[in-house]
This record gives structure tokens, C-alpha cells and sequence, in this order.
């Protein structure tokens, strides 16, 4: 299945319980990172769990495009044979990114220090995606851009000859701003420094310091300040993805939705940069639970317990919280829609710039299955409808957007009709198995 050819509807018709195990995929920032590091260090990087979503397969071809060696093994694993920072060569054809803003914003990054151009293009939505809040900050090093109108893609980057390291305060929270300006700093001589006036997901920095980099964080008044010395040789690594939060956020929130469910979701990443989502339902009255809570690679891991939730509450998410669940509003909505009363996000404009509005996607969707909604600029409301009471009997677009597919196909698991989204093939970008392993929990989706 692609998100880049003829579009294939799928509809969730309302199911029974959801029990047993979701092994959801690989963490898709953490996998785009591996083989972009690995492609950057010395030597031969090995990695387990990786997401063979769409979106990193795209990112495995364009290191390919710049000289590294990625490998798929029959045990399924994948390695990185890296060319080292500084060691890019200049690509022979157009890097197609395909859907992934992360793919494409961090290889602008990871290669805007390198005396070589490079034009790169992407689908419909990523097309449409602003590219200016990356390649602002890399024209400082030196880098030149030159795209379509409002700075989108296609666009060619032109890197530094002789980078000069930067000093970068992101005007948005967004850790692919941050990461691309890190990766960039890489290759400039000195201290690059970044900062950051809310937290956002904090895996390029983790990892990056796991490669061998000097890299530092600190608590400064004006922000997190992450300085990082540039042109370290990058030692190869032994990496284990864990498994995506956001992507189980799709299992967890079926099972708080769907009557009489139980459902195991093991081994998943609570990085608190990731996790608000949980936080969340919780706050909400949801009976979801961790289990077996340890750590593993410096990361906090649980098993996460999701159970039936009749008496779910709208609330009012925190905008401190929305950069740590940046990606999960849509899903969250679904869930807010089967809520006794109001449940308001407010501080999420960034939805409206991610592979595709999501404020705007999830509001049509949501209306046309009969919930209300409000929106502003940077907010809006799901009034619930309380537990059983959801009409749904819709069909909606997913506008390119694996998230907003995926979450329509949640909320037709607990509607009292059916729901189909025109498209379902953009959930391969992120979550290929989507379909059996909803299946296998109970869930009833076709194509
Ligand atoms: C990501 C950062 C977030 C998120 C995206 C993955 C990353 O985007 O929405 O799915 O891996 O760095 P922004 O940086 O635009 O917030």
C-alpha cells in the first residue's frame, strides 16, 4: 500500500471488545534519526525495531542518494555503513522525502554544512509544508535555499563552503527545527547553539550525545540551551528502537472507546517529551495504567494497560502539555468525543502546518459524524456526545495524513454507524500493520 498513489478508502464498521497484545512499530522520530546519525558516523551503525514505514524507507533512500549504505538483513534488522560528518557526497537525482517533514527538514539540516547541492521534493502534503522555518536558521551557517512560493518544496539547498557555527532561538516548538540546526552545527567548526522556549521531543539530542558528540543542555532563563561542538568524529551504534508512543495512542484510545475492551500495548517509550497524551486520558477518567515500569536505554518504558472507559470527562489540555503530544490532538478529539462535556486545546497552532491541518481535517470529520465542534486559530473545542451516543455514518477525507486516517478509523469502532475515510493508504507512512493489528484486537476495518 502507498500514501502516494490511487487512494483506497477504508471504513471501520462498530466493533466488540478489543483484547489482547498491540506491538505497535518503531518509533518513527527515533528510526529517521538512526540512519540519518548512522549515515554520519564512522563505521557501521546496527539497528533493531526500526519503523519500515514509508516515511523512513524515503529517509534510508536519500542517505543512500548521499553515500552511505543502508542495508536491510534477513533477521530484519537494518545497518548504516556511515561516510562521517562532512562526508556527504552531492546526489545525482531529486531527494524525494514523500510525506515526511522530519525526513526532509533533518537531511536539510544534516547536509546544509557540506559544499554540495541538493534539491529535494515530497508529495501533495509535504509540498505544501513550510520549509522557511528550516532554512532561515541554515542560511546563518551559510547555506542557500531557493523553492516555490511561501519557501515549499520542490527547493534546492546549496551548502556552506565555510560554515560558521550559530547561536538560534526557534521561533516555533519544534524539534525539527532544532534538529535540523543541530545537525547542521555538526559540520560547522565551534559551538552551535540552540534554544528552545518549550521543551520539544528531545531524541536528537539523547542520541546524538550516544554517537560521541559534546553536547550539553541547560535550564537557561531565556529557555533550554543545547550547545554542541561541532565536527566530532560519530562513533557507529547498537541501536533498539522502542516503540512509538504515537503510535500507541491508536490501540490505547480504541480500547477507552470500545465497551467491554482490555488491551496490552507492551514496551512503550514514555519519554515525558512524548507522553502527554497519557497524562491526559488519565486526567480525563480513563482507566488506563502502567505496568512493569523500568528503564531502558536511559528512556523510562512501561506496558501500557487500556480498558474500557464509560465515564470519560472533557477537560481543558494544558498548552504547556501540547508539545509533548503534538501529534496526538487528532486521536484525542475522537476520545473527547465520546466525553461528558467540553474538552478544549488551546496553544496548538502548530496543527495546522503538520501533513495537513489537522484542526481543520479533524473539525469536517468530526462534524460530519455528528459531533460539534469550535475552532480558532490556535484552538479548538470537541463538545462530547458521552459514551454511546456518537452517530457517526460519515465518510471523510484524510487528506494525505496517516494520523487523521487512522484516528477516523478509532472512532468508528465505537459510533453507532460506520465511518470511512476516502483513503487509508497514507497510514503506511507510519503505521504499515495498522489494519491486522487492529484486526487482531477485534477491530472491523476494510478496504
Ligand atoms: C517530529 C517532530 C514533530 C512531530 C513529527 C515528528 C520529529 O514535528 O509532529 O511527527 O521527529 O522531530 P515538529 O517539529 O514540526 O513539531
Amino acid at each position: 500500500m502507498s500514501g502516494h498513489g490511487t487512494p483506497i478508502p477504508m471504513t471501520s464498521t462498530p466493533c466488540g471488545p478489543l483484547t489482547g497484545e498491540a506491538n505497535v512499530p518503531g518509533d518513527k522520530s527515533i528510526s529517521h534519526r538512526s540512519i540519518i546519525l548512522g549515515a554520519m558516523a564512522v563505521g557501521e551503525t546496527r539497528i533493531t525495531g526500526l519503523l519500515e514505514g514509508e516515511d523512513v524507507l524515503d529517509t534510508a533512500k536519500a542517505m543512500r542518494a548521499f553515500g552511505a549504505t543502508v542495508t536491510k538483513h534477513d533477521d530484519g534488522s537494518w545497518s548504516v555503513q556511515g561516510v562521517g560528518v562532512g562526508g556527504f557526497a552531492e546526489p545525482e537525482g531529486v531527494i524525494d522525502c514523500g510525506n515526511s517533514g522530519t525526513g526532509v527538514r533533518l537531511i536539510m539540516g544534516t547536509m546544509a554544512t557540506s559544499p554540495i547541492a541538493a534539491t529535494f521534493t515530497g508529495d501533495a502534503s509535504l509540498n505544501a509544508r513550510p520549509m522557511g522555518r528550516v532554512t532561515d536558521p541554515l542560511a546563518l551557517f551559510g547555506t542557500q535555499a531557493v523553492g516555490r512560493a511561501g519557501d515549499r518544496l520542490p527547493m534546492t539547498l546549496v551548502g556552506a563552503v565555510d560554515p560558521v557555527p550559530v547561536t538560534y532561538t526557534t521561533p516555533v516548538p519544534s524539534a525539527q527545527v532544532k534538529s535540523a540546526v543541530l545537525l547542521a552545527g555538526l559540520n560547522a567548526p565551534g559551538q552551535t547553539v540552540v534554544i528552545e522556549k518549550e521543551a520539544t521531543r528531545d531524541h536528537t539530542e539523547r542520541m546524538l550525545a550516544g554517537f560521541g558528540a559534546e553536547i550539553s543542555v541547560e535550564e537557561a532563563p531565556e529557555g533550554r540551551k543545547i550547545t554542541l561542538t561541532g565536527q566530532p568524529e560519530l562513533r557507529p551504534q547498537v541501536i533498539v528502537v522502542p516503540r512509538d508512543p504515537s503510535s500507541a495512542a491508536f490501540p490505547v484510545c480504541a480500547a477507552i472507546i470500545t465497551p467491554g475492551s482490555d488491551v496490552l500495548v507492551p514496551n512503550i517509550g514514555l519519554n515525558p517529551t512524548r507522553a502527554g497524551l497519557f497524562t491526559t486520558l488519565q486526567e480525563m477518567g480513563a482507566d488506563l495504567t502502567y505496568e512493569n515500569m523500568r528503564e531502558e536505554g536511559g528512556e523510562p518504558v512501561a506496558d501500557l494497560r487500556a480498558k474500557f472507559s464509560p465515564n470519560l470527562k472533557g477537560i481543558a489540555v494544558p498548552p504547556a502539555r501540547a508539545a509533548s503530544m503534538i501529534d496526538e490532538y487528532p486521536v484525542l478529539s475522537v476520545v473527547a468525543s465520546f466525553a461528558e462535556g467540553v474538552t478544549d486545546m488551546q496553544g496548538v497552532k502548530e496543527l495546522r502546518v503538520k501533513e495537513s491541518d489537522r484542526i481543520d481535517a479533524m473539525a469536517k470529520g468530526l462534524r460530519a459524524a455528528g459531533v460539534t465542534v469550535d475552532e480558532g486559530d490556535d484552538w479548538w473545542t470537541v463538545t462530547g456526545l458521552g459514551h454511546g451516543n456518537v452517530p457517526g455514518g460519515a465518510t471523510v477525507a484524510s487528506v494525505l495524513d496517516h494520523r487523521i486516517a487512522m484516528a477516523f478509523m478509532v472512532m468508528g469502532m465505537a459510533s453507532q454507524k460506520p465511518i470511512t475515510v476516502d483513503d487509508g493508504t497514507p497510514i503506511s507512512t507510519s503505521f504499515p500493520i495498522f489494519e491486522g493489528l487492529m484486526g487482531a484486537l477485534g477491530a472491523k476495518l476494510s478496504t
